[in-house]
Parts: C-alpha cells; sequence; structure tokens
C-alpha cells in the first residue's frame, strides 16, 4: 500500500511536471535579430536556445549561416523577408520560387533539416511612419510566396504570413468593440485577411503596451501591466485589466468585422526594454514579463480568444546598431544583455519563480581594457566635439535622462562615450586618440549602475576562422580519400 502510495504521488508530480512543460513548450518564441556591431556566433545562441527550452525562434531575413545553424534543434523557425525586397517578390513570382527553394526547401534536407514553420513577408510593412511606401507590394508579394511554397509541396506545413505593427487597427472610443482596421488601408487588409483564412495562415501582430506608455504622458501606467487594478468595460459586461489584451481584442473585433472571425493570431513581438528611456528599466520589464509569463503559462488567452496564445518575445539580445528612430529604448530591447547573460530573473514556466535563464556559453570576451578621457585633460570646451564624434559611430543610447548612465557627470560622460567608440572598434589603440584626450586603462571604468561595457569577439567575424577550419577540414578528408 505504501508502495502504491508513493508511487501514485510520484506519478501525480512528474503528471505536473509534464504538463507544466508542454504549456511552455508549446508556446514560448523568442525574436532573434542580429543588428549588432558584435552578433553571438549562431551556434552559441542555438544552445543558448535549446538550453532555456525555447522551442520557436522568429528571424528578420533567411540569412543562410543563421538558418542553417538551427538544423536539426527541433526549433520551429520564421524566416523573412525584409521590406526593401518586398517589390521584388510582388512584382516576380520567378524571384519568389527562386528564393522558396534557396532559402526554405533547401533547408527542410540539410543535418536533419530545418523545422521552418513560416515565412514572414515583410516587417510591419504599414506602419504610419513608412507613409505608404510598402503599401503596394506587400499583398502581392504575400501571394507569391504562398503560391510559390505551395508549388514546392510544403504550403500544407509552412505558411506566409504578415508580421504587422498593432497600429493596422484602431479603435475611436478606446474600446476593443469600437475596433476595425486603418480607415486608409481597410479595404487592403480586409483582401489580406481574407487571403491568410483562406490559406489557414495566421495574422501576425506586434503588441506593445511600452509604446501605449511612451507614446501618451496620461496612460494609465498600471494599465501597460497586468496586475493593476485600472479595468475598462466593454460591451456584454467584458472587462479589460490591461492594455496587451484590450489590444489583442481590438484585433478580433476588427477581423470579427471583416467576415474572418476565426482566424489564428500569431503575437509576433511582444516585450519591454531596459534601458534609453525613463520606463525602459529592469525593475518594469521583470514586472511586465512576470505578468505576461504567468498569463501564458496558464493558457489564459483573452477574454475574446481564451486558450492558448501563439507568442514570440521581443527579443532575444540587445542589439546596438539598430536604427534609434523609434527611440533611444530601441537597442535595448534584449532579454539577454549583448554578451548572451540574462538582466533579470525569469521563469518561462510562468510559476515566478525567482532564477536567472541560463547564461550564453563559450563567448569570448576582449581583454578588459577601457577607453576613458585622461584625467589630464582640463579644457571640457574641446572635449564635446570629441565625445559627439564617438557617439556619432557608436552606441550612446544609455546616456540621456532616466538611463542607466544618465547620472554621470561631464568627464564620465565623456569617457563613457570614448569607451563605447573604442569597443565598438574592437580596442583598436587608434580608437582611442580623440585628439589626444583619450586614454587605455585596465581599471574597470564603471560607475554604479552604468556599465562600461567590454565587447565580445564577434561571431560574425569568427565566420572566416569557421571557413578556414573548414577547408582544412576538406583538406584532409581529400587525403584521407587519397590513402
Ligand atoms: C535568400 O535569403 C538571403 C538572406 O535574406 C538573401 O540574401 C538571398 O538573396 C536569398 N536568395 C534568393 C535566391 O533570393
Ligand atoms: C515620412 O514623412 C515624414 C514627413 O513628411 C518624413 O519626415 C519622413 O522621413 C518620411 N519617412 C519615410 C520612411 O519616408
Ligand atoms: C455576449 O455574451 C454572450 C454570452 O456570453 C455571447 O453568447 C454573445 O456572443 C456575446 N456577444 C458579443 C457581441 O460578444
Ligand atoms: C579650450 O578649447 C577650445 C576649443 O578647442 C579652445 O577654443 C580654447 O582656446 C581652449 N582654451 C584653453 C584655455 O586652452
Ligand atoms: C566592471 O564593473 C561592473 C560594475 O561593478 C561589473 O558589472 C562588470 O562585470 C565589471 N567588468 C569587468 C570586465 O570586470
Amino acid at each position: 500500500m505504501a508502495r502504491a502510495g508513493g508511487f501514485l504521488v510520484v506519478s501525480a508530480v512528474s503528471a505536473v511536471v509534464i504538463m507544466v512543460l508542454a504549456n511552455h513548450a508549446q508556446g514560448l518564441g523568442v525574436n532573434w535579430g542580429t543588428m549588432a556591431s558584435h552578433p553571438l556566433h549562431p551556434s552559441i545562441v542555438v544552445k543558448l536556445l535549446k538550453d532555456n527550452g525555447i522551442k520557436k525562434v522568429k528571424l528578420f531575413d533567411a540569412d543562410d549561416w543563421t538558418v542553417s545553424s538551427l538544423a536539426g534543434s527541433g526549433i520551429e523557425v520564421m524566416v523573412a523577408i525584409p521590406n526593401d525586397q518586398l517589390n521584388k517578390f510582388a512584382n516576380s513570382y520567378n524571384h519568389a520560387k527562386d528564393w522558396v527553394k534557396e532559402n526554405v526547401t533547401k533547408h527542410l534536407r540539410d543535418n536533419g533539416g530545418v523545422d521552418i514553420r513560416y515565412v514572414g513577408v515583410g516587417n510591419e510593412p504599414f506602419l504610419a511612419s513608412y507613409n505608404g511606401s510598402f503599401i503596394k507590394p506587400t499583398f502581392p508579394a504575400l501571394k507569391n510566396v504562398q503560391k510559390a511554397l505551395n508549388e514546392a509541396g510544403v504550403g500544407d506545413k509552412i505558411k506566409a504570413t504578415i508580421p504587422l505593427n498593432a497600429d493596422v487597427y484602431e479603435s475611436s472610443s478606446n474600446t476593443p468593440s469600437d475596433g476595425n482596421f486603418r480607415n486608409d488601408i481597410r479595404d487592403l487588409m480586409l483582401q489580406i485577411v481574407r487571403f491568410l483564412n483562406d490559406n489557414k495562415s495566421p495574422f501576425t501582430v506586434n503588441i506593445y503596451p511600452f509604446l501605449s506608455l511612451y507614446e501618451n504622458a496620461n496612460f494609465p501606467q498600471e494599465f501597460a501591466f497586468f496586475d493593476g487594478s485600472k479595468t475598462i468595460n466593454d460591451k456584454n459586461n467584458t472587462r479589460y485589466d490591461n492594455v496587451f489584451d484590450a489590444n489583442h481584442d481590438t484585433l478580433v473585433w476588427s477581423l470579427k468585422k471583416a467576415g474572418v472571425p476565426d482566424l489564428k493570431i500569431l503575437v509576433g513581438e511582444v516585450g519591454w526594454p531596459t534601458d534609453g528611456n525613463k520606463n525602459a528599466n529592469v525593475g518594469l520589464a521583470k514586472k511586465f514579463y512576470d505578468g505576461l509569463l504567468k498569463k501564458l503559462a496558464k493558457n489564459k488567452g483573452t477574454p475574446l480568444r481564451p486558450g492558448h496564445m501563439e507568442t514570440y518575445l521581443f527579443s532575444l539580445f540587445d542589439e546596438d546598431i539598430k536604427s534609434v528612430a523609434p527611440g533611444h529604448f530601441e537597442r535595448h530591447w534584449g532579454i539577454f544583455r549583448y554578451d548572451g547573460l540574462p538582466k533579470f530573473s525569469m521563469d518561462f514556466t510562468g510559476q515566478g519563480q525567482d532564477k536567472m535563464l541560463v547564461a550564453a556559453k563559450g563567448v569570448q570576451y576582449l581583454e578588459k581594457k577601457w577607453c576613458v578621457l585622461d584625467s589630464d585633460v582640463k579644457n571640457m570646451s574641446a572635449v564635446g566635439p570629441e565625445v559627439n564624434y564617438a557617439c556619432s559611430l557608436s552606441d550612446c543610447t544609455s546616456l540621456g535622462p532616466g538611463t542607466s548612465c544618465g547620472e554621470l557627470g561631464d568627464r564620465e560622460t565623456a569617457s563613457y562615450a570614448f569607451n563605447m567608440y573604442f569597443q565598438m572598434n574592437d580596442q583598436s589603440v587608434e580608437a582611442c586618440g580623440f585628439s589626444g584626450m583619450g586614454k587605455i586603462v585596465t581599471q574597470n571604468a564603471s560607475r554604479g549602475n552604468c556599465l562600461f561595457p567590454i565587447q565580445i569577439e564577434s561571431g560574425a567575424e569568427r565566420l572566416g576562422l569557421g571557413s578556414a577550419v573548414m577547408v582544412a577540414a576538406g583538406a584532409l578528408l581529400s587525403l584521407l580519400v587519397l590513402m
């Protein structure tokens, strides 16, 4: 009896564990962008994804090296076509066919294959700030890509979709039930969602509570998170206690009105940045993710779409050469730092446990050297132009009001800028000149919460090494054949 009892307890425990694993295994994805001066080597990234149980990844292009690195990993992949390529796909079905052959079907065979599930056609191509530049080519490109997938015999499993910003729909009253697609693109959106529906492809939407707060000083802060007291009431006694759900269900209403009420929705991007703005910090990011991950693990869904939600967190790493047009926070969306270290505790199982994600393994750092403003420099008015120069060619988005290095004095700010430029240029001695005002030091120049980083060896540079090793292996192979 005692034994049997023990066994029952054990199996109940493992059933719970299995269910928890299955839940997050089913859903959690991340965006993997590579707009970094020193990107991590793809093999290190794939190991990181596996170590953290991440099962899905969304890319922004179809870079052969990156996609190949996912072969045999069991990770589901969305490859993508950048906006500036859309015209080619719209104008030529043959181009779409060639692209699918080289960037999709080829990978399905290599090394046990890459598990490609989606092709993202463009990236937020209807963003109002693009002034309509991509309105014409996007839908024809979508059709050509899906047709090419179908003709290659993979259209049942691999779907073309358009990752869209939530600004493609709106609600005049701010309640979801008044939602509809944006006036200037409504007819186009109707055609697109019907096409997606006919092809059993998902609607991919990027939802950013952070931007609600950033763009509107009067936005109630607690509504951006998942545990706040602020609620809004919609028709039919539907209540919303967070803007993520309200935003998502504004889309659900828009789809209902378009006659495709059951179109699958995939959340292509959601996250919170940690620097570059007063609301972008580790504390608020952790609060946001704690709420989001709990909600996702419980398969709570939204009032209009309860249940599982396919979701891709934004983003995997900080990327120091992204455009800062949206704001300085744009380079700080990573759940990991530039070097693959986790920034704060995060529990993908949604149980709110205080544990760190597994860090990237095998990352090679440059030497422990920093470039700072020489303490002999007394004339600060000569320093300004050097700081501007350093910042214009590196990344100073952690400087400024409310940021991690915003409290530095003038001399330390100059040192910060000098160091960023120095690290960006792989610590070359010439990159610490600054008209004789720069000085290389070996004592950690970081100040309080302001990190003066040491760059890593770029994974992209190691490609050169990688191919040399491949050549050597190839030569060895031919020797063996000769013997
Ligand atoms: C495949 O994708 C890569 C990276 O996005 C691109 O450079 C290349 O031109 C594509 N191949 C074809 C045949 O279009
Ligand atoms: C869109 O138009 C605005 C105002 O006319 C302009 O400042 C901006 O550069 C344009 N953006 C693009 C991507 O063309
Ligand atoms: C209102 O709620 C009822 C009961 O839950 C449901 O059957 C009905 O479809 C809802 N109406 C709308 C417009 O959502
Ligand atoms: C300080 O630097 C400025 C700008 O380079 C220069 O015009 C000025 O003469 C310098 N002042 C002194 C005291 O050297
Ligand atoms: C420098 O100091 C900062 C803050 O104390 C620390 O986080 C960082 O790891 C140090 N860097 C190195 C290379 O030791």
